[in-house]
């Protein structure tokens, strides 16, 4: 059993779109351990996003994640990681495959309604950021 780290981004939040998403989750056997609605800094959203700096993206990028609330969640299951990146569907929508979050509703390759961490070792790392270890209701 291994747990990830998901953002419902701004595009999706501002369309009503969490319970959606939140059912594509479930339905992939993803269970949701942890769960809240904020809104980041530019701190915040800077930090997370460090490893992207140099992108040519990264000030827009920032600039959409803090333009509206996110939904922050833990999600966990069999493969949580690479079982969540196949949900959401690639980074950019027109090559998202059929069914996924990002082909049904992600609007550009920017605005693409979901975050999902990449390797066991970043899930740790946004999980720890967003959330203490009493939150985790496994
Ligand atoms: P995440 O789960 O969000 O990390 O997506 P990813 O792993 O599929 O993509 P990546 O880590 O390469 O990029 C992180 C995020 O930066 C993406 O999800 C997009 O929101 C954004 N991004 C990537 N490329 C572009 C781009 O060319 N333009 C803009 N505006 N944003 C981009
Ligand atoms: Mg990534």
């Amino acid at each position: 059993i291994q747990r990830t780290f998901s953002i419902i981004k701004p595009d999706a939040t501002k369309r009503n779109l969490t319970g959606q998403i939140v059912a594509k989750f479930e339905e992939a056997g993803l269970r949701i351990v942890a769960s809240k609605r904020i809104q980041l800094t530019l701190a915040q959203a800077q930090h997370f996003y460090g490893v992207h700096k140099e992108r040519p993206f990264f000030d827009e990028l920032c600039e959409f994640m803090i333009s509206e609330p996110i939904v922050v969640q833990v999600l966990e299951g069999e493969d949580a990681i690479a079982k969540n990146r196949e949900v959401m569907g690639a980074t950019n929508p027109a090559d998202a495959a059929e069914g996924t979050i990002r082909k049904e509703f992600a609007l550009s390759v920017g605005e693409n309604s979901v975050h999902g961490s990449d390797a066991p070792e970043t899930a740790a790392e946004e999980i720890a950021f967003f959330f203490s270890g009493l939150e985790l209701v496994g």
